[in-house]
C-alpha cells in the first residue's frame, strides 16, 4: 500500500505537521490525522463528517460519483439479481459468499433462533396500542441486553457468532409483535418451515381464525427490498453502532441505538415521509408547487426521498427498486396506482430542474420502496421498521469488524468550544 507524507503547515507560525496518507482498495486515500493534535495542538473540523473516514472497513464500498454499490466487493445489482437476503446476510457478516453446506447450516441457524422470550413478548403490553412500531421495535430489541447479558461476552467469538444470528433471526418477529399490536390483532408466532422473507410476511399478516396463502411476487419483492437495504457503509445509524458499541457497551443495546438513529426523516424515516408527502403532494397538478417549496430557502420542505451524502448520481437501489415497483404493481393488479405515477412524474420533473440538477440531487433508495410496501399492504409507520429488519445484519456486520479490530478504541470526538469563557459564580441577589 502506497503511503504519502501531506506536510500540514500554519503560515502564521510556521508550525508543520507531517501527515501520513493510507490508500485503500477502493475509493478516495486517506490523510491520518491522528497525530495533529499533538504536533499542532489544532483539531479537525467537519460537522457531520462529510470529509472524514472514521475507520477502516471492508464491507461495504460505495462510488457516489458513479453509482457504484459493492457488499463485499459483489454489485448490488448482482446479489439483487442472483442471491437471496439470507445468502446476503451470511455474506456481509463472513466475509465471503457461502457454498451450499454452509448456507444450509447458516438458513437452519437462523430459522431456528427466530422465536423470541415470553417474557419479551409480554413487553407490547405495556405500549399504547398507537405506540409507533419503531419507538416498540427500538425499546423491545434494546430490552434484549436484558436476556442475553450473562451470555455476551464480547471477546469470545461464539458469543459474538450466537449474538449475530440471534438479532437478525428476531428482528423480523419483534417488528410483527409491533406490528399485531397495533392492529390489535394476536402475534403470530415464527415458523422454521418458511424462509426469512415468507416467515416475516406470514407473522405481519396471518391470523389464527384463517389460512394465510403467500404470495410469491410479496415474497420476491420483500426479500429483493431487504438485500437492497442490508448495508451501506458508514451512514447515519451505522456510524451510531459502531459509537456505542465501541464502549463495550452490551451490542443488543448498540443495535436499539442504530434503530433510534435510522428513524430520523433525514435518514431511513424517509421511506414513510416520502409516501407522506406524496399523499400531501396528491396530484401531478401540485407538482411544480411543491418543487418550488423544496427549492426555496426559506421553506423547510424538501423533496423526501432525493438527495444523498455520498450519492451525487443515481442511487443504485433506486433504479432497481423503480423496476420493482412496475413488477410489483403489474403482478398485484395496481399498475395504476396514483402514487406511483405521481411519484414517476416528480422524478421526471426534479430531474429536469435546474435546482436538482446542480446540486446533484436524485432519487435515492427511500423514494420508490415506500410505493412497494403500501402495495404489500404493509403499513407505512411500519416502513422504517423494514428498513431496520434488513439493515440489522449490516449493523452487526460493523459491530463485529470494529470489535474484532486489534487498532479499535472507544469513540471520543473533541469540538471547537464557543460557549463563554471562565467566569465566578453569581449570587442570585446579584444577577
Ligand atoms: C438514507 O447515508 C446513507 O447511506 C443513508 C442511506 C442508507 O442506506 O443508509 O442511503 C439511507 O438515509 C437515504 C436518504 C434519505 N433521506 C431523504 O430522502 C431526506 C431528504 N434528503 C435530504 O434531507 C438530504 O438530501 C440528505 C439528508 C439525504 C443529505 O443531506 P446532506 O448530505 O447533508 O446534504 P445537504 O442537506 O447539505 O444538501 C445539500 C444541498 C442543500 O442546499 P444548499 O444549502 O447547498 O443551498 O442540497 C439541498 C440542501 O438544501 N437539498 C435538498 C434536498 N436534499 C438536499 N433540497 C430539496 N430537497 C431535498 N431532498
Amino acid at each position: 500500500m502506497s503511503e504519502k507524507i501531506f506536510t500540514l503547515k500554519d503560515n502564521t507560525t510556521g508550525v508543520a505537521a507531517e501527515l501520513q496518507s493510507h490508500e485503500g482498495t477502493l475509493g478516495p486515500e486517506v490523510i491520518d490525522v491522528r497525530k495533529l493534535y499533538a504536533q499542532t495542538g489544532k483539531f479537525t473540523f467537519d460537522p457531520g463528517f462529510a470529509s472524514t473516514a472514521s475507520c477502516k472497513s471492508a464491507i461495504t464500498f460505495i462510488d457516489g460519483d458513479e453509482g457504484v454499490l459493492l457488499y463485499r466487493g459483489y454489485p448490488v445489482e448482482q446479489l439483487a439479481a442472483k442471491s437471496s437476503f439470507i445468502e446476503v446476510c451470511y455474506l456481509l457478516l463472513y466475509g465471503e459468499l457461502p457454498t451450499q453446506v454452509e448456507l444450509d447450516k447458516f438458513d437452519n441457524s437462523i430459522r431456528t433462533h427466530t422465536m423470541i422470550n415470553e417474557t419479551m413478548l409480554r413487553l407490547f403490553n405495556g405500549f399504547h396500542h398507537d405506540a409507533h412500531p419503531m419507538a416498540m421495535v427500538s425499546g423491545v430489541v434494546g430490552s434484549m441486553s436484558a436476556f442475553y447479558h450473562d451470555t455476551m461476552d464480547i471477546q469470545n467469538a461464539r458469543h459474538r457468532e450466537i449474538f449475530s444470528h440471534r438479532i437478525v433471526a428476531k428482528l423480523p418477529t419483534i417488528a410483527a409483535a409491533a406490528y399485531k399490536h397495533t392492529l390489535g390483532q394476536p402475534f403470530m408466532y415464527p415458523r422454521n418451515d418458511l424462509d426469512y422473507s415468507s416467515n416475516l410476511l406470514n407473522m405481519f399478516f396471518s391470523v389464527p381464525a384463517e389460512d394465510f396463502e403467500l404470495d410469491p411476487v410479496a415474497v420476491e419483492a420483500i426479500d429483493l427490498l431487504l438485500i437492497l437495504h442490508a448495508d451501506h457503509e458508514q451512514n447515519c445509524s451505522t456510524s451510531t453502532v459502531r459509537l456505542a458499541g465501541s464502549s463495550g457497551a452490551n451490542p443488543y443495546s448498540a443495535i436499539a441505538a442504530g434503530i433510534s438513529a435510522l428513524w430520523g426523516p433525514a435518514h431511513g424515516g424517509a421511506n414513510e415521509a416520502v409516501l407522506n408527502m406524496l399523499e400531501k403532494i396528491g396530484s401531478v397538478k401540485n407538482i411544480n408547487k411543491y418543487v418550488a417549496k423544496a427549492k426555496d430557502k426559506d421553506d423547510a420542505f424538501r423533496l423526501m426521498g432525493f438527495g444523498h451524502r455520498v450519492y451525487k448520481n443515481f442511487d443504485p437501489r433506486a433504479t432497481i427498486i423503480r423496476d420493482m415497483c412496475h413488477k410489483v404493481l403489474e403482478k398485484l393488479g395496481r399498475k395504476d396506482d396514483p402514487l406511483f405515477e405521481l411519484a414517476l412524474e416528480l422524478e421526471q420533473v426534479a430531474l429536469k430542474d435546474d435546482y436538482f440538477v446542480e446540486k446533484k440531487l436524485y432519487p435515492n433508495v427511500d423514494f420508490y420502496s415506500g410505493i412497494i410496501y403500501r402495495a404489500l399492504g404493509i403499513h407505512p409507520s411500519m416502513f422504517t421498521v423494514m428498513f431496520a429488519i434488513a439493515r440489522t445484519v449490516g449493523w452487526v456486520s460493523h459491530w463485529q469488524e470494529m470489535i474484532t479490530d486489534a487498532e479499535h478504541r472507544i469513540g471520543r470526538p473533541r469540538q471547537l468550544y464557543t460557549g463563554p469563557e471562565n467566569r465566578d459564580y453569581l449570587d442570585v441577589a446579584k444577577r
